[in-house]
């Protein structure tokens, strides 16, 4: 406090006293203001007084628990008696403008990153911008730049097909640059898979991916694809995530040791 009193808070209306109160003088109004505020607490230092315009303050004591803390301003209103019920109601009426909230139990969502819209007029961030209006809004997005699949380097015909495979069938979920961040992705709970972290990849063997593929992941968007992608088309899908997104463990092996045998 003597600290706030002499130099002042930088951005704020409180201005340092240091030219015009002395040491003795700054240490004396904040001995003051701890003593009779902060410990004494006077009703006449109060803020909800007859002189504030708050004369009877106590008429609305059923709010007071709210006010405080005390009770949850977000407690099943079964719990509530009747009083505590009325004392919600005059609290979220006269007093939540200035005291907000005491407590919540549950602080909620403060900031959700999911999208709000799909692509609007059909736009698409994938089509040559020649042959889709521009949307300013649609376009301006931090989904578009997962859009772009990577270039790949002196790609195989294997890597190709795969290439192929996994953009049609997987890039709608799993976002062509393989993150899983882009629009429809950042809807689907959970969360496509992302492709390119170490964090989920580095475990990844083939024989995993292969499973996965195969027979999906129950209870998730991730469906099963052995009826419609042939074995080999699934072993060019592993090659390209292994080229493109992260290089996979024992890709090279026999098939038997779960490699793509070429
Ligand atoms: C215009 C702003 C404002 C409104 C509206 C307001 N308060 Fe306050 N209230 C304050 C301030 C400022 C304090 C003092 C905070 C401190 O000293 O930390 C306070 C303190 C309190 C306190 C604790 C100290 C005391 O005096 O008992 C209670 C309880 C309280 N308010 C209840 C209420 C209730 C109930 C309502 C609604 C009927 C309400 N307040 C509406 C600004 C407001
Ligand atoms: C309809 C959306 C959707 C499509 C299409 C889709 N996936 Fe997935 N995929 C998911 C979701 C969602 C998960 C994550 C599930 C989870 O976290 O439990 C996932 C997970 C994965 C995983 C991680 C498995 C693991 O064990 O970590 C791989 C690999 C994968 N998908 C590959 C593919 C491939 C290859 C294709 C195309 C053949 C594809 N996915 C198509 C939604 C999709």
């Amino acid at each position: 406090m003597i600290a706030a009193v002499t130099r002042g808070k930088p951005g704020t209306a409180m201005q340092g006293f240091a030219n015009t109160l002395n040491k003795e003088e700054i240490e004396a109004v904040v001995d003051f203001v701890r003593r009779e505020f902060m410990q004494n607490k006077a009703p006449n230092t109060a803020y909800h007084t007859k002189e504030n315009g708050w004369p009877n303050h106590r008429q609305y004591a059923p709010a007071f628990p709210f006010a405080l803390g005390q009770i949850a301003l977000d407690e099943p209103v079964d719990n509530l008696t009747e009083q505590q019920r009325l004392g919600r109601r005059i609290f979220m009426q006269s007093c939540v403008t200035c005291h907000d909230r005491g407590r919540v139990h549950d602080e909620g969502v403060i900031w959700d990153p999911r999208p709000v819209s799909f692509p609007r007029n059909r736009y698409s961030h994938r089509a040559p911008e020649a042959s889709t209006p521009t949307d300013v809004t649609s376009s301006a997005t931090p989904y578009a730049r997962h859009e772009q699949a990577p270039v790949l380097n002196n790609p195989t015909p294997r890597e190709r097909e795969g290439e192929r495979l996994f953009q049609q069938n997987c890039a709608f979920c799993h976002a062509p640059d393989g993150t899983g961040k882009n629009w429809i992705g950042s809807f689907l709970e959970p969360h496509p898979r992302n492709l390119t972290d170490p964090e989920n990849m580095r475990e990844m063997t083939a024989e995993r991916l292969r499973g996965v593929i195969r027979n999906g992941l129950p209870g998730t968007t991730m469906s099963a694809w052995k009826s419609v992608l042939s074995p080999s088309q699934i072993n060019s899908i592993i090659a390209y995530i292994n080229k493109a997104f992260y290089p996979i463990r024992n890709l090279q092996g026999k098939k038997e040791n779960g490699g793509l045998d070429r």
